[in-house]
């Protein structure tokens, strides 16, 4: 039987063998070893896109259904079933089909599609234990409809952890921080060539904790203060009937634009209605244009690409544009890096507050001797100055921010799933 580990991420999901070998499970790619986590059900095929081919179509032509982040919403029991095109899906099954692909891809590349799988989880999905339960019940019930036999799960970080012991050469306490797209999840442990390949690491593990800040928040919050504005946020309109009366851009509509998956919800008909009041009547007529065109014609995905591609760019150079020219919305602002810092800060302070909790809980351990950082969202310069100035330079260190997580999930099936499950 074969085994491998799978990091089911909220933008990225990635595949490894027990020898730590990475997957190109997205053959004919930029990044062939990282699926992208989405899908894209089009109005007029039958068809389910998912991974890169999904955005490749939903680009073409985005009429239909585009499905992304869903393991954000595992948590949530207010979101169990969705309606595509007149069936009805479960995030179950939703995530099954990503599953099921990631499974055959790495079965072509292996000869038999694994039927033994260490999935990773975040280390909370959410502070609150039956939600928490639910999410991993229903990721459990995503890999049973894929097609795995044999499912355990292991915390990402711990995962992380994993990976990076694989080129130790003496014992370490290390701090290992994995700050994803969905979540930021941290773990203490000890780690070093003694230690590897034990069958059971739980008496390695310090502490673990979590918050649900990723790099879909950072996004949100270059939304908020950049953009808003320029779709509403502050102008006012007129209430029909009432021709004087006029009334502020309601708050709720303004919130659902910080997440491109909210913005679907409000194409319903009563905030259709508005949108074509605003329209009618707002005090900064373009705005409201810009809304509309936003909503009605699905541009949230598109926009949200490029404010994701403005935030790398953040990552690299000290300043950078962002240009989006679709229907009635042209988009071209500047923004540099410290007010971006800025716009960020109340989530900078969490992580700090997250960290601080933890080594608080575990001060008993010792001294750390190394802080790993991995995950997309490591990248941001102000993410890695946090660790940098509190345990200097010398001790941050960093590998493939994308692959880490599936690595030690693979390297796992060795220690975790009996021999016999695992094809030698
Ligand atoms: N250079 C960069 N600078 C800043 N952010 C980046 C950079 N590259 C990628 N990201 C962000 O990293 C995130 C994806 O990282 P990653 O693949 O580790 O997340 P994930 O595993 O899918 O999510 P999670 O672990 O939370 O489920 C995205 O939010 C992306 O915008
Ligand atoms: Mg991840």
């Amino acid at each position: 039987m074969q085994a491998c580990g799978l990091d089911f991420g909220t933008s990225n999901t990635a595949a490894a063998l027990p020898d730590g070998t990475v997957l190109p499970i997205a053959p004919d790619t930029a990044e062939p070893r990282l699926f992208r986590s989405v899908l894209f059900f089009p109005e007029d095929e039958r068809t389910t896109y998912a991974g890169a081919p999904a955005i490749t179509r939903y680009l073409e032509d985005n009429a239909g259904r585009f499905i992304q982040s869903v393991k954000s919403f595992l948590h949530s029991r207010s979101f169990r079933a969705t309606q595509v095109h007149g069936r009805t899906w479960t995030i179950e099954e939703l995530v099954a089909v990503l599953l099921r692909r990631v499974r055959e891809a790495a079965g072509a590349q292996t000869g038999a599609p694994p039927e033994a799988v260490i999935l990773g989880r975040p280390a909370v999905f959410s502070p609150e234990p039956e939600a928490d339960a639910l999410a991993e019940q229903r990721l459990r019930k995503a890999a049973e409809l894929a097609g795995f036999t044999h499912i355990q799960f292991l915390i990402e970080p711990i995962a992380a952890a994993l990976a990076y012991e694989a080129q130790l050469s003496r014992e370490e306490l290390v701090l290992v921080a994995d700050f994803g797209a969905g979540t930021t999840d941290l773990t203490l442990m000890r780690l070093g060539p003694s230690r590897r390949g034990r069958p059971d690491r739980k008496a390695d593990v310090v502490g673990s904790t979590g918050v649900r800040i990723g790099g879909d928040r950072f996004d949100a919050e270059l939304m908020r203060h950049k953009l808003l504005p320029r779709f509403g946020a502050g102008t006012t309109y007129r209430v029909r009937g009432l021709s004087d009366k006029r009334l502020p851009v309601p708050q709720h509509v303004m919130a659902k634009l910080l997440s491109w998956h909210e913005m679907s919800f409000i194409r319903e008909k009563s905030t259709q209605e508005l949108l074509q009041l605003m329209l009618e009547s707002s005090d900064k007529p373009e705005t409201a244009e810009a809304l509309y065109d936003l909503v009605m014609e699905n541009l949230g995905y598109r926009l949200f690409r490029t404010i994701e591609a403005t935030k790398v760019q953040l990552s690299r150079e000290e300043e950078a544009t962002l240009d989006f020219e679709e229907a009635r919305i042209s988009l071209h602002e500047r923004i540099t890096r410290a007010e971006f810092e800025s716009f960020c800060q109340p989530l900078l302070t969490e992580l700090e507050q997250c960290t601080q909790g933890l080594l608080e809980r575990c001060a008993g351990a010792g001294e750390i001797d190394a802080v790993f950082l991995t995950g997309g969202s490591s990248q941001i310069p102000a993410v890695r100055k946090l660790y940098v100035d509190r345990f200097g330079e010398a001790r941050v260190r960093t590998a493939d921010a994308f692959t880490s997580v599936a690595e030690g999930l693979g390297r796992a099936c060795v220690s975790l799933v009996s021999p016999d499950l695992i094809n030698s």
